[in-house]
């Protein structure tokens, strides 16, 4: 990147060229160049905006494209000298025009300011992403459906206080991050809405005296509106931290998928396999298959979260309207972005590719009396109050761990020393299989329930495309 000293850009109303330091330190052109393709796009309408209200002419509009569309492969084939001098991407690609087209160039910013220019930036280049990321979040809710439907008569312990409590099917457990990553999907495209509105047109602070049409440029970059008002125009970057608070509720649950997976794949579970290919090893314990993906999402969280802070502390106490601070919140929205996106892959990638180990998941249901409420209900059925059927099933869980015997081990006259209402019957509630297809209604465990959770959710996702 080229550092040579100037301020060219306004230079008429400085005695010295700015000092070399603060030429890097004021410079955004090292991150925000990754905006260049939406900086162009929003010259481009801009520009086609200024020729029909006839302050350029259709020779200098067409120059301007064809400047900036040279520009936009430069940038593309790394045939483009980034300036540190040139600040921005915005006043890079400006001056590249200029050194393309001469005069005409110069043109290309009436009615407009970097300060418009970079909030319209912002919103196009994350309204991308976050296109991106639905489709991301698409492609994860598949693969969980999958799998869940795969697994739909498959036993596991479910957990409270990570202490085993009733048998549910792991289908049933995993069409659950389902619905979380369901209620993600939705705010991003909540997001969405409030980030695609227009700035462009708010000028510096105030607007333009030019006869701009704003409708018309709205139009071209397929925003749903102008934005209402000029000085919030170019402050407002709540669409950003909107943007990660989202984000930031993704990640959030992402952790909680990891640390099952984490958890599963060790010794002491032993519930699933990861596939080796998502997994690394240690260079010392020959042993070690480490489960690095579920891991390194768990710790990525902190950025993203990190970053939702970063930015509403940029904006606390902002005054109106454009202030520089704002330069600062690109980082945080970028990286947030591409974790949010990294992450997301990793889990899209590798969820189809779990391996549950049935007979392990079964064994551990069996071990954690997690029939005791199907036994409890069992003996309401009988006629005997809950409150007497769970003291009942109390003494009964601790004559089994005594005897090291699940209750579905135990005989019937064992299990009639603790009440005289269980009779035979009591060995289909006992089996893991009927505690969980009992539990047959719309949102329980049942195999059954399962496979039409994930019809509805199949349906669902074909709707959204
Ligand atoms: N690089 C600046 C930013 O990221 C662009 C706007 C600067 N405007 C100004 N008047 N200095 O926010």
């Amino acid at each position: 990147m080229s550092e040579e000293k100037t301020n060219q850009q306004w230079g008429g109303r400085f005695n010295e060229p700015t000092d070399a330091f603060v030429a890097r330190f004021t410079a955004s052109v090292q991150f925000d160049q990754r905006m260049y393709k939406q900086d162009i796009r929003g010259s481009v309408a801009h520009a086609k905006m200024l020729t029909k209200v006839g302050v350029l002419t259709e020779a200098e509009c067409a120059d301007i494209l064809k400047g900036l569309s040279e520009i936009e492969s430069d940038i593309e084939s790394g045939n483009f000298e980034w300036s540190i001098a040139l600040e921005d991407v915005h006043m890079n690609i400006e001056a590249a025009l200029t050194k393309k087209i001469g005069i005409t160039g110069k043109k290309l910013h009436t009615g407009r300011s970097r300060n418009d220019q970079v909030a319209t930036d912002i919103r196009l280049y994350v309204r991308d992403e976050i296109d991106n990321i639905l489709a991301e979040i698409t492609r994860l809710q598949l693969g969980i459906v999958g799998l869940a439907r795969q697994e739909a008569d498959t036993v596991m312990p479910g957990f409270t206080h990570l202490q085993t409590a009733q048998p549910v099917t792991f289908g049933h457990h995993l069409m659950a991050w389902f619905e979380m990553l369901s209620r993600d999907y939705e705010r991003f495209i909540d997001c969405r809405k409030r980030v695609n509105i227009l700035p462009l047109g708010a000028a510096a602070l105030a607007g333009t005296t030019y006869p701009i049409d704003r409708h018309m440029t709205t139009e071209l970059l397929g925003f749903t509106a102008p934005t209402e008002n000029s000085l919030d125009s170019v402050s407002d970057r709540d669409f950003a931290i909107e943007f990660c608070a989202a984000s930031s509720i993704l990640m959030m649950h992402m952790t909680r998928y990891s640390e099952e997976l984490v958890m599963w794949a060790s010794a002491q579970f032993n519930f699933i396999n990861l596939p080796d290919r998502f997994c690394t090893g240690s260079s010392i314990m020959p042993q070690k298959k480490n489960p690095d993906v579920p891991e390194l999402v768990r710790g990525k969280s902190g950025r993203v979260y990190g970053h939702l802070m970063s930015l509403l502390t940029l904006m606390k106490s902002q005054p109106l309207a454009y202030n520089k601070d704002n330069q600062e919140d690109k980082e945080p929205l970028f990286d947030a972005i591409d974790t949010v996106k990294g992450c997301l892959r990793a889990f899209a990638d590798m969820v189809p590719a779990i391996e549950a180990k049935h007979d392990n998941m079964r064994e551990a249901a069996l071990r954690g009396f997690s029939t005791a409420t199907d036994l409890a209900d069992y003996v309401v059925r009988k006629g005997i109050p809950f409150r007497d059927a769970h003291e009942i099933v109390g003494k009964a869980v601790a004559y089994g761990i005594e005897q090291s015997k699940d209750l579905g081990e135990m005989s019937l006259e064992e299990l009639q020393q603790f009440s005289g209402q269980i009779g035979d019957d009591v060995f289909e509630v006992l089996t893991l299989d009927g505690s969980v297809s009992a539990r047959d209604h719309i949102g329980g465990t049942a195999p059954n329930q399962v496979r039409q959770a994930c019809d509805r959710a199949e349906k669902m996702l074909q709707e959204r495309n």
